[in-house]
């Protein structure tokens, strides 16, 4: 176990859920000062990108019919490559037994036959037990947990892989509160579930996970963002071509420079990348060890065109802590195709515009005797053909897909004609960039960026610097010790300060150095303690974390000074 693993153990940040019972992996629970940090990173992250973006939250269900599934894609491509161990039938990620023992970085990206060969030509072994893997089938394995919903054999279900999906499916509904305006974002915080092959990594690859996801819904003709609001910010950038030529050197681009060099292709990705390093910033997450890497193409989730990650480095490797892919109008397209509800938004012109139109009016006496029950497929396919490409119908006969077969119609019969319209907009599917984070995995690195080791008065000591925003507490109040009324002082100060809004732990036990370091240990950014000349003149002592530093502030003040402190309005140096 790492120190990390160990300090967030025995602090009670987070641990293995269920231990009493054995355990099973790829599951955490987030002790009382995990919980708060997490809480307060959401916190953040709601601030960053609902709030402050104007965009809307939603709530959804993580129990998911389906038919939602196939239409998205899900059912289908949301596959880990998996090899199974006929010595002691252990599971792993057959790409993650390539890349961890053999040169190869990319097995992910591979087929699967091509990592079969790969684990056979370099006899890879079980990594549990040894025994040879050459042989072995490699499979693919879909990761998405099924339920049954209801009773007896019910409904199939699944709990979601993505919040992504809630806001997918319910954008007739958001259209309508967005006006039918774009752009507009709709976000949600909340549990994902992934059944992982072989969960690693305590948070980084845990099998129910929270994301926080924005889908923003933009006009692909339509204005992009405003980039001078972020056009101070350095993107680290990893681009795929650099990957692949084996390099390490990365571009520190603007977001404008990215966009203007080719680097970055879409606007809007360029805002969010400059949006989501501020905030990786904010929590706490090391800039020296963050970088925004470009997906590989093998790479990319069946729903993108383009991706980066966030990723942050720990221990040597690199974490992805977020993706910002463009998901095109893959996902609206899909649940139109699927669904009988409008995924499109009504394009209003400013001007009405005479348009042609190209229809078709199809002789159903003779498509109903030649195609029988698909006749009405026919000429749905035919009036689909008509709005895509008219010069299908140049010749004498016009060729359709229903339902993966081909049939042919006589242009006669399909009634074609073009016609001159007057319309006042167009219905257009819009496009979705999606900034999703992976919470616990943030939460994970933040703890990793920010414990330290220092010498305090001769002493080591272990501390989390914690950026004051995200610590699980704000100030730990200490009477110097309880008796002649110091106790009850502090007591009264502790409650006023929660009163106040902030998050407060009171300690009395054990010497004030111990208090400290169990603070400190925990992240917690400033302490107060109450002594005999608090007593006397209402003033305590601030003390500072990081520097260890401590001045005498009013009592009655240190509302105001904890909450500007936390808040990034004052610096503790100013006291
Ligand atoms: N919605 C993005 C993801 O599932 O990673």
């Amino acid at each position: 176990m790492s120190e990390l693993d160990e300090l967030a153990r025995r602090r009670g940040f987070f641990f293995q859920a269920n231990e009493a019972y054995g355990g099973v992996s790829g599951f955490y629970t987030y002790g009382p000062e995990g919980a708060a940090l997490k809480r307060n990173v959401e916190e953040t992250w709601r601030d960053r990108f609902v709030t402050r973006e104007g965009n809307m939250e939603i709530d959804a269900p993580t129990v998911t019919p389906e038919p939602v599934f196939e239409a998205s894609g899900h059912l289908d491509g949301f596959d880990d490559m998996l090899v199974e161990c006929a010595e002691c039938g252990d599971s792993h990620r057959a790409d993650h037994v390539v890349e961890d023992t053999t040169d190869i970085e990319d097995a992910e990206t591979y087929p699967t036959g091509k990592v079969e060969d790969i684990i056979a030509e370099h006899d890879l072994a079980c990594p549990s037990c040894g025994a040879p893997l050459a042989g072995q089938s490699v499979d693919e394995f879909n990761l998405m947990f099924e339920t049954s919903i209801g009773p007896g054999s019910g409904q199939p279900g699944y709990l979601r892989p993505e919040t992504a999906q809630g806001m997918f499916t319910e954008f007739p509904r958001l259209k309508e509160y967005a006006r039918n305006q774009l752009p507009f974002g709709a976000a949600q915080i909340g549990a994902g579930y992934r059944n992982e092959i072989s969960p690693r990594n305590a948070l980084v690859r845990a099998r129910e996970f929270t994301m926080a996801e924005l889908e923003y819904f933009v006009d692909p003709e339509g204005e992009g963002p405003d980039l001078s609001r972020v056009e101070d910010v350095e993107l680290p950038l990893y681009p795929a071509g650099a990957q692949e030529a084996d390099g390490e050197e990365y571009l520190h681009l603007t977001p404008r420079e990215a966009l203007d060099e080719g680097v970055v292709g879409d606007e809007w990705v360029a805002y969010f990348l400059a949006r989501s390093k501020a905030w990786f910033e904010r929590v706490g997450v090391d800039m020296e060890r963050f970088r925004f890497r470009q997906h590989l193409p093998g790479e990319l989730a069946h729903y993108a065109s383009d991706c980066w990650d966030a990723e942050g480095e720990v221990d040597g490797d690199w974490i992805e802590l977020e993706g910002v892919a463009s998901r095109t109008d893959y996902d609206l397209s899909k649940h139109s195709e699927h669904a009988d509800d409008t995924f499109t938004v009504f394009k209003q012109y400013d001007e009405p515009k005479t348009v042609e139109r190209a229809t078709v009016d199809p002789d159903m006496s003779y498509l109903g005797p030649e195609f029988g029950g698909d006749a009405g497929a026919v000429a749905d396919a035919l009036e689909a053909l008509a709005a895509r490409d008219r010069s299908a119908f140049d010749g004498d006969e016009v060729t359709v897909e229903v339902d993966g077969d081909e049939v042919t119609v006589p242009t006669e019969k399909t009634g074609f004609s073009v016609e001159e319209v007057t319309e006042s907009g167009r219905h257009i599917v819009p496009h979705v960039v999606e900034p999703a984070f992976g919470v616990g995995r943030a939460v994970y690195t933040v703890l990793a960026h920010n414990y330290d080791t220092d010498e305090v008065e001769g002493e080591t000591r272990d501390v989390l610097r914690l950026p004051a925003e995200v610590s699980p507490t704000t100030v730990g109040v200490f009477p110097l010790m309880d008796k002649d009324g110091l106790g009850d002082t502090a007591r009264d100060l502790a409650a006023d300060l929660r009163e106040a809004g902030l998050s407060v732990t009171y300690d009395d036990s054990g010497n004030i150095g111990r208090r400290y370091r169990r603070q400190d240990e925990v992240g917690t950014p400033y302490c107060v303690t109450v002594d005999y000349e608090s007593l006397e003149d209402g003033t305590v002592t601030l003390r500072d974390r990081d520097t260890t530093d401590q001045v005498r502030v009013d009592a009655d003040d240190l509302g105001d000074v904890l909450r500007s402190l936390r808040d990034g309005d004052r610096e503790f140096a100013e006291l």
